[in-house]
């Protein structure tokens, strides 16, 4: 059935005649019709909550360059709002939330509005799949509960997760309720979105990386371990990818435990160990880095190709080591589509 649809294939480890490509945050600033959508919406917010806004920005780079997978639009930071978190996305500060900062805070939040409040969501999702070429794949996606749970905790982005990281280690069983609470929200969301037509997931863990390994185990890995556990015991067939970026060698860890088909590697892991650690087991995707896509050049292609020559021998699919950055050329992204799709395995 899925079988025109290269990234589906390569989930299923099988090999495709051209190397598959996505990116994350495919969809955004450096795209000047999103920036004219974006100022006729109601906020943030506003646009991922408005179905034909939020289809409309999904399909925008879709018809400009020939990817394999659209990403719905939206934000991981939805589940905080469907929680009953107030955020707010403001001009050049980024997510603003209302911090949560111990467990009598925890009793704000509620799992009651949750499929309601992202019901929107769901219905972008299926009108996407009536929109899309037959070839490309749609992913839904979540944040993973400490990515999340730190930006709910912090109250802004790019902090130093002090305060997330105090309250986890001075008082481990309340932060584990928010956590546990994440897991059982971000699980119920996951599978609203494939049985609104998601085809693939991939679960955003963007700050993984900031953990020692004891702390990863318990607080990424292991409730991002239970979110593809509980949506595989709903939806068997359906592909996840998980991006634990910046997690370093702990990657084999995510490959033995997290349960996942795929792993998005940062810009930081190296192909050559990825192929010989990660490959044998894992689909892996990746690890441009986005500022060798915004520079453009010889650069990116001898980048590019450093990449597939290490990776493209296996299951792979092309992607960056982390979001496409709001000041990059949209030609530079036609040229590493085309050549992506060029190279000969
Ligand atoms: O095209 C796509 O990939 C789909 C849409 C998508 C967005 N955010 C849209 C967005 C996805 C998959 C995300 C994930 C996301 N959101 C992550 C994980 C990936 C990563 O980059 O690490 C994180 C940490 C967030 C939280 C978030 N949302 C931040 C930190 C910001 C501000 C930074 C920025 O880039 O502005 C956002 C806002 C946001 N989410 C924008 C977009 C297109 C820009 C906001 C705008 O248009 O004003």
């Amino acid at each position: 059935m899925n079988s025109q649809k290269p990234i589906l294939e390569t989930l299923q480890r099988r090999s495709t005649p051209q190397v598959p490509i996505w990116l994350m945050r495919q969809a955004g600033r450096y795209l000047p019709e999103y920036r004219a959508v974006r100022a006729r919406a109601k906020g943030f917010l506003g646009l991922c909550f408005t179905p034909e806004l939020a289809v409309e920005v999904t399909l925008q780079p879709i018809r400009r360059f020939p990817l394999d997978a659209a990403i719905i639009f939206s934000d991981i930071l939805v589940i905080p709002h469907a929680l009953g978190q107030p955020v707010t996305f403001e001009e050049g500060r980024g997510p603003v939330l209302e911090p949560i900062r111990s467990g009598d805070d925890l009793r704000k939040l509620s799992l009651e509005r949750l499929a309601r409040t992202l019901t929107p969501v769901a219905t972008a999702i299926a009108a996407v799949r009536r929109e899309l070429p037959e070839n490309v794949a749609l992913f839904g996606f979540a944040g993973a509960p400490w990515t999340v749970a730190s930006y709910m905790v912090e109250g802004i982005g790019g902090s130093d997760f002090a305060l997330a990281k105090t309250w986890a280690y001075r008082e481990p069983d309340s932060f584990n309720l928010l956590i546990d609470l994440l897991v059982d929200a971000t699980s119920a969301y996951l599978v609203q979105q494939i049985e609104a037509g998601a085809e693939i997931l991939q679960i955003f863990d963007s700050w993984a990386g900031v953990l020692s390994p004891p702390a990863l185990e318990r607080w990424a890995l292991r409730p991002t371990a239970e979110i593809v556990r509980r949506v595989k015991a709903r939806h068997p067939d359906i592909p996840i990818i998980v991006f634990p970026r910046g997690v370093g060698a702990s990657y084999a860890r995510y490959a033995a435990a997290c349960g996942s088909d795929g792993l998005s590697l940062d810009t930081g892991v190296s192909p050559e160990w990825a192929a010989a650690a990660l490959q044998p087991t894992m689909t892996v995707q990746g690890n441009l880095d986005p500022l060798v896509l915004a520079a453009g050049g010889s650069a990116l292609r001898e980048e590019a190709t450093h990449i597939l020559e290490r990776l493209a021998g296996g299951s792979f699919i092309f992607n960056l080591g982390h979001g496409i950055l709001p000041q990059t050329p949209p030609d530079h992204v036609a040229a590493l589509c085309e050549l992506v799709h060029d190279w000969k395995r």
